[in-house]
């Protein structure tokens, strides 16, 4: 039986409770056969939790199930948001049942209003070619694309973990394509600036990393070990493989230069990379941020003048509390302040970790990172979709007003480990308070136009 039927099967009995073990039977049926045919759109249906009837949300519920147009929970984890011509453009990982490595690949969603979501497909799928970098079972994680306006590419950066080795891999993938929804054709994965010290390393620094010596630090996370790895410890040690590359997301900055910015030094500390002109590789100019502070999960966004960082400290799946970090220049120096998350679960970021912070400029039309400026056409049809009930709009016009014109949000993932297809998706707002941005917890909102 082809699996969509298994899915209109599954759906039609599964208000009947007798039939529910049929139904959960069906299912697990369809996830073999889709998987042997390499279908994302067909694996989605694998869980029951995410066939509801409701495929028209009237506004964002952060933690809740997010229905597609077609009624499934949408499958894109540790992602980020493009716009591009009129249309946003979601890309996350496809998350399986059972485990967190890449069955599938990289999904891509579309949507005119960032409420309504259209599943477009794998955009990088995964191969079976043995051995090779993105091979069926690897791990793909936090994928990011920007476009390229004077190539007219769309470029594709992940977080990439070879199959069957654990987290030791420690690479970036790049992929690109010519069309939003891909086919993305992924191009190498590597680690990160080998042989290349960070800007910030000049004869005093390098002077006192020739001093660093890992034998002499038996125990690690004692005061003097911490020391050697803001000085530069493991930066020395990884110099000639490249340094670690882990979580991550991508920034493209006013002037159209473009920036990795990742975990790196065992997730020790982020490393923020200057893209090259077709946002393929990085230049080798590179800066460390926050030196031995174990950050995770960066997502970057640009308020006048000032760049405002928000992260997660390092706790596996587990929530912890963000963390906010601003500087007048992309290479630093960084400052730390307090927790911007206010309300239920506000040290532990409402139970999800960060993944990326969404730019849109109402008053130019123009938003997203790498995204493209919008008509006035595109504006008004905007507008026109705007259908929030009184409470959900005036919360949302507060929002607005209080940032003058630009709206920012941040999202974030709350991640289930033992069935991570289910994990949840919070999207919420930043204001500013005091001159810096805050993250109040809403029970449900809807993004202006
Ligand atoms: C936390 C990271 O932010 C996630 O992307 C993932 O790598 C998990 N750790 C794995 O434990």
């Amino acid at each position: 039986m082809h699996p969509r039927i298994l899915k209109k099967l599954a759906t039609d009995t599964r208000s009947q409770h007798c039939t529910r073990m049929l139904t959960a039977a069906l299912l697990v049926a369809a996830s073999v056969m889709s998987a042997t045919a390499g279908q994302f759109e067909e694996t989605d249906r694998t869980n029951p939790s995410a066939l509801q009837d409701d495929a028209n949300p009237a506004a964002i519920r952060s933690g809740e199930l997010w229905p597609d147009d077609e009624g499934v929970h949408i499958n894109a984890h540790g992602g980020g948001i493009l716009k591009h011509g009129d249309t946003f453009y979601w890309y996350g990982e496809h998350k399986a049942e059972h485990t967190s490595n890449a069955l599938v690949g990289v999904t891509c969603y579309s949507s005119k209003d960032l409420l309504h979501w259209h599943n477009c497909g794998v955009a990088l799928s995964v191969t079976d070619e043995h051995g090779h970098d993105i091979e069926r079972g690897c791990i793909i994680e936090r994928p990011k694309v920007i476009y390229n306006n004077v190539t007219k590419k769309f470029c594709m950066w992940f977080h990439l973990e070879l199959k069957g080795r654990g987290y030791d891999a420690a690479r970036y993938g790049v992929a690109v394509a010519s069309r939003p929804e891909g086919p993305f054709k992924f191009l190498y994965s590597q680690r990160a600036d080998a042989g290349t010290w960070p800007l910030e390393f000049g004869e005093k620094e390098l002077a006192v990393v020739d001093t660093l010596n890992a034998a002499n630090f038996k125990q690690e996370w004692t005061p003097a070990w911490l020391k050697a790895v803001d000085e530069g410890l493991i930066v020395k040690r990884d110099f000639p493989k490249g340094q670690m590359s882990r979580d991550m997301t991508l920034y493209v900055d006013d002037d159209g230069k473009a920036y990795h910015i990742f975990s790196s030094e065992e997730n020790l500390t982020l490393h923020i990379a200057e893209l090259t002109a077709d946002y393929l590789h990085h230049t080798g100019r590179y800066t460390r941020v926050a030196p031995a502070g174990h950050n995770e999960a960066p997502a970057i966004f640009k308020h006048d003048g000032t760049y405002w960082m928000i992260t997660s400290g390092c706790t596996g799946w587990e929530p912890n509390e963000a963390r906010m970090f601003s500087s007048t220049s992309i290479w630093g120096p960084w400052t730390q302040h307090a927790n911007p998350c206010r309300g239920p679960k506000a040290e532990k970021t409402f139970g999800g970790q960060s993944t990326f912070i969404l730019t849109i400029d109402h008053s130019s039309l123009r938003s997203g990172a790498g995204g493209t400026p919008l008509n006035n056409e595109h504006s008004s049809s905007i507008s026109n979709v705007q259908s929030a009930s009184n409470n959900v709009q005036s919360s949302i016009n507060n929002v607005q007003s209080s940032i003058n014109n630009v709206q920012y949000i941040f999202m974030a993932d709350i991640w289930r480990p033992r069935h991570p297809i289910d994990a949840r998706y919070i999207w919420l707002p930043i204001e500013f308070e005091e001159g810096k941005p805050i993250i109040r917890w809403r029970e449900e909102w809807k993004p202006d136009f």
